[in-house]
């Protein structure tokens, strides 16, 4: 939510400073496109240049290029999620204080801002926004004006903002700095060679360095070109080793595709295979990526809690029947807003279980620490390297699914959902597994998902073409049962994000108990059939569901499994997904339906990659 760069360079002023941070808002704008803009340092001692504007990244394309901004020596830039203030051009991002000497951008919520203002109006302060970044400012200026560094001044003030906040701030007094502080929101530096970046996350700069540093909690970090330094909130000076960033700049570039969107759709089969890659080893041991989880905790668990928000936590309730089924174990699945709130029951014999593609989600992160403040252990799984939660978790089982540009979740989800499966398959192994023989056959069977999954979309064409022939539709509905069920729900979700249709996931066995009313003549529903093979399978209740709906009038249309020809006789269309075991299932059937959503909003004209009202990584409660 929010995306922030921050750029020191060397040498004389230039544009590679503008150049570098428009570059990165670019990459960063799926954190938030209400507006956008950008200070620069120019050598010019009272003022720093600055241009911002409301809307996409685009509108301050056009304003630089009609003002320009003289060439710089170090530069600060923001695309801005709407929080406190309407996305306008006055509350856009960065906010100047000193008198045009200092400016100030900032992801994230000052808790306590009406007081300040409060404060610093009655001290003559004027305001120009209705933001609470603005009252940042303007504290950063009372202390430097005081004669503080601009390092020290926000020593100083993050003392007094309670909240959550990444802060970047220039003086034009210290052309060759950058200054950066965080309280839980993001903030990852970025090491080059004469220069050094500051961005939301590591897709900020990704394209100049692949080595970075972490910012902890309450640190404060100054980068000029040649030096990166990071102090504690009492000002010590605090030593950290940088680690490697595996992501790739093509990564995160849309390769051919028309979007971001497509390509993580079609980007599904190496995210799977990728997450599955060596993480088990010959004895049956999961290989965590970071942190370390003693087996004697983890053979003494007695229940698991998932939380997660959104499409992860769809992931969640997914590998909940996997989870539970080879372990044994009780599994809750939580939205993690709604966790540590109800008063939870964890105990030391709890593990928690986070999932997040971001690992900055602020109610994760909040469900996270309220966990461990209670004594349960807690495993993230989560995309981005070094995020908060996979630094706070007790360890962390990373999805490699690569960047996630595109809002609406993917290619996470699949990954998310392959995690969850190792995590169980190791815990049914590390817990004297009821079916011994079976782990390498499951293995196995994970490892055929990929191609499978490829398959999916070779075929993808005839539900594009159903897509582009229901632009005018109001409702559709999902339905599923068993694992079927969140699909259904994550169909549904990426119908309502895409595509703005109202949309609704349903278990199909609660049909009857009420959603059927919804039911007339022309509805659309989306059946997630299961297979017909197996002594247990839900297949012929799931047709009686179909048959109910369409005895009402719906159009169906149905998710089976290659060779189901029974399927025909219920649907309008049937969709094809290839047979794999049940539990697998989901990593298919979720295809056609992101397929769908991808191209009917597309079919709308909208944009998939950017969805009205929406931000990545939603850093706030
Ligand atoms: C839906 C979507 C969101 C996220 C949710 C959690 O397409 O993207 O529902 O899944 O906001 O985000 P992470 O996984 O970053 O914690």
């Amino acid at each position: 939510m929010c995306g922030i760069v921050g750029y020191a360079g060397s040498g004389a002023p230039g544009a590679r400073p503008q150049g570098v941070v428009m570059s990165g808002l670019a990459r960063l704008e799926y954190r938030g496109y209400d507006s956008a803009g950008v200070a620069v340092v120019t050598g010019d001692p009272e003022h720093v240049g600055m241009r911002k504007k409301s809307g996409k990244l685009v509108n301050l394309e056009k304003e630089l290029a009609e003002r320009p901004i003289p060439a710089g020596t170090a530069a600060i830039g923001h695309t801005r999620w709407a929080t406190h203030g309407a996305p306008t051009d006055a509350n856009a991002h960065p906010h100047l204080a000193a008198g045009g000497r200092i400016a100030i951008i900032h992801n994230g919520i000052i808790e306590n801002f009406a007081a300040l203002r409060a404060e610093l109006e009655s001290d003559g302060v004027k305001f120009l926004s209705e933001t609470d970044t603005e009252v940042a400012g303007h504290l950063l200026a009372r202390e430097v004006l005081r004669g503080s560094s601009l390092a020290d001044a926000m020593r100083a003030i993050t003392r007094r903002l309670e909240g959550a906040f990444t802060l970047l701030a220039v003086d034009a007094h210290e052309p060759r700095a950058v200054v950066g502080a965080r309280r839980n929101s993001p903030l990852v530096i970025g090491l080059g060679d004469g220069e050094n970046f500051l961005g939301s996350d590591v897709v900020a700069f990704i394209e100049h360095t692949r080595t970075a540093l972490e910012l902890h909690q309450d640190e404060i970090v100054e980068i000029t070109p040649d030096r990166v330094t990071i102090t504690d909130s009492a000002g010590l000076v605090v030593d950290r080793e940088p680690y490697h960033v595996d992501w790739d700049a093509s990564a995160a570039q849309k390769g051919g595709f028309a979007t971001f969107m497509e390509k993580e759709i079609h980007d599904q089969p190496t995210a799977v295979a990728d997450t599955l890659r060596g993480r088990i080893d010959e004895k049956g041991r999961l290989q965590l990526d970071g942190g370390m989880i003693d087996e004697y905790v983890l053979k003494s668990i007695d229940k698991i809690i998932i939380v997660a928000c959104g499409t992860a936590s769809y992931a969640g309730l997914t590998a909940r029947y996997a989870i539970e089924h080879w372990t044994r174990i009780p599994v809750e699945v939580e939205l993690a807003h709604e966790f540590r709130y109800r008063d939870p029951i964890v105990s030391i014999k709890t593990l928690v279980v986070a999932v997040s593609q971001s690992g900055e989600t602020m109610d994760t992160i909040m469900a996270v620490r309220h966990a461990q403040q209670q004594g349960a252990t807690v495993i993230g799984v989560v995309n981005a390297q070094g995020s908060t939660i996979a630094r706070e978790a007790d360890a962390v089982l990373y999805t490699r699914a690569g960047p996630e540009i595109a809002v609406a979740s993917t290619k996470a989800f699949l990954a998310q959902i392959t995690a969850g499966y190792l995590l169980g398959i190791y815990l049914a192994e590390l817990r004297g597994n009821k079916f011994p023989d079976e782990i390498e056959a499951l293995l196995e069977q994970l490892d055929a998902i990929p191609a499978k999954v490829q398959r999916v979309l070779d075929a993808s064409e005839p539900i594009r073409e159903l897509a582009r022939t229901m632009a005018d539709e109001r409702t559709v509905l999902f339905l599923g049962r068993h694992v079927g069920f969140p699909v259904a729900l994550e169909g549904a979700l990426k119908l309502k994000e895409l595509a703005y249709i109202h949309a609704e996931g349903f278990a199909a066995g609660e049909l009857k108990h009420g959603p059927i009313a919804l039911v007339e003549e022309g509805q659309p529903v989306f059946i997630v059939l299961p297979s017909p093979r197996g002594r247990e399978s839900l297949h012929s209740k799931v047709i009686s569901n179909v048959q109910e709906v369409r005895a009402r009038g719906a159009r169906t249309f149905v998710i089976a499994e290659e060779g189901d020809t029974e399927a025909d006789n219920y649907a309008e269309q049937v969709f094809y997904v290839p047979a794999a075991p049940v539990l697998m299932t989901p990593l298919l059937s979720v295809v056609p339906l992101q397929i769908f959503a991808l191209e009917l909003a597309a079919a709308k004209g909208y944009d998939v990659d950017q969805p009205r009202n929406l931000a990545k990584s939603v850093t706030v409660e």
